[in-house]
């Protein structure tokens, strides 16, 4: 099989915002508790901060990370997590029907932020929290000491004010499994009452409204166009989310790039179709604030007991290339997706898990660490020739899934092509257009099986390593993609007219 690729920096889509290689904690089975805080680990710190975790996501690159849920923060009250620990009550968690310590809250979870360099997102319980509660915490994180709550934050952790720049409006409160789920008037209804309370307190301060939780919803565009039309003016983001199941088949599956480019038109479409009805010169941005891969089912209630072993799904090779179609998406669509949280970091869906002896990284940490790691500047528009996969799900869909993105200052451009179809190699063409390179480092993850993943007694199974690529011209290179693989391209570059 043969494939060309076209770039050209001619042919720019937008700036690419770093925060789409964000992340999601929430206090759910050992997310918290046994993943980030273990204060009994021989790994942790004198905070109980697991260091081997801050390592590990440090590697990540997490502009920001998003907290404390998730279906818990709605019947979450942050003032049970700040002061002094023995004063914290223990709660019952009817979302994931958990016993809450409270351990670890708003204090802690800005002190780890600190120490793995990532910026917090806050979201607020409009479930069954009022938006007074909500306002609260705005205050406590942002104003400077001198009122009740931010004397309590000076007393409890710091004189200086948190600074918490982004902040959600509740957690997918189209569904009915969600405490305080409401129809979407009632619920846009409040939380446009929360943000403008809360940007009163801070008008520095940017809002999520919350959009569907999927696109299998019978409410789906249906709820996000009444919360959008209604906190049109007031909110800054609306949010999206995905976990891609298990499909009958594996071509159908590997199609996952389609899908997302689907959601992301859809939202295209409504943001377009409410700024016209108007006649808005300001714009709403989407913030897919929870993705990843879900494929099985799990009981996910805790038996009431402290950090119960929910999920804890093993991820394997095939998941990662899934993972990889999702930021060539967010790439693709960097003008519209501006934030988006890998859900989640550690243990449960994430692509960290903890035990005793240290910590495990899933087949699904790796795509996320390479691009992450590469991806800065603009994304380009990839101009691909290639032949087309038959799905039964999702009809023909190119056999590669690709983004790309150009960095003026580092003379740097990056090229991720998803190899997607089990059958044969592919040899690609890469056409530099303007542009020439003087040299291309090139990381392959790729694996026969399917099936292979990171396991405790092997966790190097499923890694990337370096590959090569034939420099045919100054400005056209030859890499073939095994299959089904993930290969990334960084080449150096500099324009044809320098
Ligand atoms: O990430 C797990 C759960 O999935 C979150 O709590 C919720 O927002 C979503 O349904």
């Amino acid at each position: 099989m043969e494939a060309t690729v076209h770039l050209d920096t001619r042919q720019r889509i937008g700036p690419i915002d770093r925060r789409i290689f964000g992340g999601f904690i929430e206090h759910m089975g050992r997310a918290v508790y046994e993943g980030i805080y273990d204060p009994g680990s021989p790994f942790s710190d004198e905070r109980g901060f697991r260091t081997d975790v801050m390592s590990a996501i440090t590697a990540m690159n997490m502009p920001l990370m998003r907290y404390p849920g998730g279906n818990f923060v709605s019947g979450y009250d942050w003032r049970d997590g700040v002061g002094p620990r023995a004063q914290r009550p223990v709660r019952a968690d009817s979302a994931w029907q958990s016993l809450e310590s409270n351990h670890f809250g708003t204090d802690e979870f800005v002190a780890w932020c600190r120490a793995v360099d990532t910026a917090p997102v806050l979201a607020v319980n409009l479930g069954t929290g009022s938006i007074e509660s909500a306002a609260a915490l705005v205050e406590y994180c942002n104003l400077p000491p001198g009122t009740y709550w931010t004397d309590r934050r000076a007393s409890n952790a710091s004189e200086e004010p948190y600074g918490v720049g982004t902040w959600c409006l509740g957690n997918e409160m189209d569904g009915p499994w969600q405490a305080g789920h409401v129809p979407a008037r009632v619920y846009a209804e409040k939380a446009l009452a929360a943000g403008s309370l809360m940007k009163q307190l801070d008008d520095s301060i940017e809002l999520i409204v919350c959009g569907s939780s999927s696109r299998n919803m019978g409410t789906y565009m249906e709820w996000d166009r009444t919360v959008l039309e209604h906190c049109w003016d007031s909110v800054d983001y609306i949010s999206a989310h995905r976990y891609t199941a298990a499909k009958p088949d594996t071509p159908s599956y590997l199609a996952e790039g389609v899908v997302i480019d689907q959601i992301l038109a859809d939202y295209r479409g409504l943001i377009s179709y409410v700024r016209a009805l108007k006649a808005s010169s300001r714009s709403v941005q989407v913030s897919f604030d929870e993705w990843n891969v879900w494929r099985r089912n799990y009981d996910m209630k805790g038996g009431w007991s402290f950090a119960p072993h929910l999920l804890e799904e093993e991820y394997t090779f095939e998941d990662a290339l899934v993972i990889a179609q999702y930021l060539n998406s967010f790439i693709r669509n960097c003008d519209i997706v501006k934030i988006a949280c890998f859900a989640q970091v550690v243990n449960i869906l994430g692509p960290i898990k903890t035990s005793r002896e240290g910590v495990l990284r899933e087949a699904t940490y790796w795509p996320f660490v390479m691009l992450s790691g590469a991806t800065s500047g603009e994304s380009l528009r990839v101009a691909l020739d290639c032949p087309e996969l038959e799905t039964s799900g999702r009809g023909p869909v190119p056999v590669i899934d690709a983004s790309a993105s150009y960095d003026a200052e580092a003379d740097r451009v990056t090229l991720c092509l998803v190899h997607r179809s089990i059958g044969h190699e592919i040899a690609v063409d890469v056409q530099l257009g303007d542009l020439r390179t003087s040299g291309v480092e090139v990381e392959i993850l790729h694996d026969r099986d399917l099936e292979a993943r990171n396991t405790w007694q092997r966790p190097g199974r499923v890694t990337p390593v370096p590959g090569r690529a034939k420099l045919v011209s100054p400005s056209a290179i030859r890499v073939d993609l095994a299959p089904p693989s993930m290969t990334l391209l960084k080449l150096d570059v500099s324009s044809l007219d320098r």
